[in-house]
């Protein structure tokens, strides 16, 4: 072949044809550049106040092109032409929980979730919270009740909140939507629930070809929007087709005691413990938000003379701006509040979890501890007796106490009521986030001295950052050595107390999940059988089927 243009005589009639060719592609890429960028905006027609504004960054993070998260090799990941926003400020990171899932950002290991080197991960350990939903029919309820009394008022609203002149509540059937999964939108639960599948799938494809031949449980706490996020999720990852899985639904009944994935609905002192049970979380949020709530109050006031607006009621408002931003993809709500207000919203949600459930509160660890010492038992066992997949579907008081029997974003000192912590681990908007989920990952990896056997590491995934457990952290990739993290794990258990005194079950009351084992384990301990079961035995159904 003559690679030397220079001297290649181009015919008339070639030179046409090269053009015609020419011009064809430059048509399809520009319409494809076209199709792309109105996918874009039918996904997200107004970029709203305070989401970052370059075209990527308006889509929720699991349909962003950059490849972060997918478990790609790294030639892939940097694919990306998008500049890292990652410092930027951007409200999603502010809204306590009430936000769509968004990557942990803050304190994790650079390089991403990359596998170290030599390693392989050989057995999954998820619990992941619901996907995006509706608000809960208590906090709806406020935000009905304010916008009702505003609207009764027939006053004309000027200043910040002008906007609700003409503002419709982002739901016309709250009877019918509180509670539930958004199924509409670029942030809906469903979509996220789903593209987590895939995501995971993608991730762990070694790891569901090792099994494909058998039956597969995963498992959901007994709450719709959590069932119907497992069953999103079961279809990414599992596919429409498989009946080799079956969602296991685990009912949030008091009666199952130990014996659940809801701790929180079954520890009995925690729930009546008026004082630093269940409750004691919504003091410490009443405590702080009175210390920043009052100023706003009175910066609106003092722009509509006449309104008068109680703590509770501002608090309803920046609750706003994240469920709005779930059903329509922005809020004009984000806009009434600075981000200094923000920030301070932000820590109220950090205040109400870390001491309703998490490491503030006396009976949190005990709770965690139940699905921390099952999974690191499952762990211990390996994935060739017990099978390599788990996956637990729950609510964020139900992660929160995991973590807090776990350690890993211990603070030094509790949260204080009065200012801001600024350099808390503790930061509910990027560890429980609307479909936030914990993932421990057990490597198998070669040691260096090429000798064959394997050695055996955890890590922990939040919301796709590995975050290294303090203490424990010398394997691979900030991992912990599979023998130091059960010791570890045998050493919260016992700060954490015992599960049955401390939350005053019968001393003969179910102390563990039983449930949480693949069905073709070696020596399946057929104890949930056994058992006498009070209320209904858990309910089985395929993910894909009907309910
Ligand atoms: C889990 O709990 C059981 C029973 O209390 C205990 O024997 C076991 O050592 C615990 N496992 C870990 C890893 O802490």
């Amino acid at each position: 072949m003559n690679v030397n243009f220079g001297q290649v005589a181009i015919s008339p009639r070639r030179f046409k044809y090269l053009l015609i060719q020419m011009s064809l592609i430059l048509f399809t890429a520009s319409a494809m550049i076209c199709l792309l960028a109105s996918v874009v905006f039918l996904l997200n027609p107004q970029p709203g106040y305070s989401l970052p504004n370059s075209l990527q960054q308006i889509l929720p993070a699991y349909l962003q092109t950059n490849h972060h998260g997918w478990g790609l090799e790294p030639a892939y990941q940097d694919a990306s032409n998008c500049p890292d926003q990652k410092g930027e400020w951007n409200i999603l990171y502010h809204l306590g929980g009430n936000g769509p899932w968004v990557e942990k950002v803050d304190a994790v290991l650079e390089g991403g979730i990359q596998v170290p080197d030599g390693c392989e991960v050989d057995m999954a350990h998820m619990m992941s919270r619901h996907g995006e939903r509706f608000p809960t029919k208590k906090a709806g309820a406020r935000m009905i009740t304010l916008l009702g009394r505003i609207k009764s008022s027939g006053a004309e609203l000027k200043g910040s909140l002008a906007f609700l002149n003409d503002w419709q509540y982002f739901t016309d059937s709250p009877e019918k939507h509180f509670e539930q999964l958004i199924t509409t939108g670029p942030y809906s639960g469903t979509l996220e629930a789903f593209t987590t599948g895939v995501k995971l799938r993608t991730r762990y494809q070694h790891l569901w070809k090792k099994v494909l031949d058998k039956h597969t449980l995963f498992w959901a706490c007994g709450c719709d929007r959590v069932i119907d996020t497992a069953r999103y999720f079961g279809a990414g990852f599992f596919g429409l087709e498989s009946k080799r899985a079956e969602l296991q639904i685990v009912s949030e009944d008091e009666s199952k005691a130990g014996d659940t994935l809801t701790p929180g609905d079954t520890c009995k002192n925690y729930l009546e413990d008026s004082e630093l049970g269940h409750d004691y979380g919504y003091e410490m949020l009443y405590k702080y938000r009175a210390t920043y709530l009052p100023a706003i109050a009175q910066r609106l006031e003092k722009e509509n003379p006449g309104l008068q607006l109680s703590d509770s009621e501002i608090y309803s408002m920046q609750e706003m701006c994240g469920f709005e931003i779930l059903v329509r993809g922005n809020s004009k709500w984000c806009d009434v509040f600075t981000r200094k207000e923000w920030s301070q919203f932000e820590y109220a949600r950090d205040v109400i979890h870390y001491y309703r459930a998490g490491p503030g509160n006396k009976y949190g660890k005990a709770m965690g501890w139940l699905w921390l010492n099952t999974t690191a038992n499952l762990i211990a066992e390996g994935p060739e007796s017990v099978g390599p997949l788990y996956f637990s579907f729950v609510h964020d008081g139900d992660i929160v106490p995991m973590l807090a029997a776990l350690g890993i974003f211990e603070d030094t000192q509790d949260l204080p009521i009065d200012e801001i912590m600024e350099d808390r681990k503790w930061k509910t908007s990027q560890i429980t986030p609307m479909g936030g989920r914990i993932i421990f990952e057990r490597l198998s990896c070669t040691p260096k001295s090429k000798s064959t056997e394997k050695e055996i590491f955890v890590r922990f995934n939040v919301n796709d950052g590995i975050v290294p457990l303090e203490g424990c952290a010398d394997g691979p990739g900030k991992s912990c050595s599979l023998n130091d993290f059960l010791e570890y794990v045998k050493r919260r258990g016992e700060i954490a107390g015992d599960f049955r005194k401390l939350c005053g079950l019968a001393h003969d009351a179910p102390d563990r999940p039983t449930f949480l084992r693949q069905p073709y384990s070696d020596n399946v301990v057929a104890v949930a059988e056994d058992r006498e079961v009070k209320d209904d035995k858990p309910k089985k159904l395929r993910f894909w089927g009907s309910r």
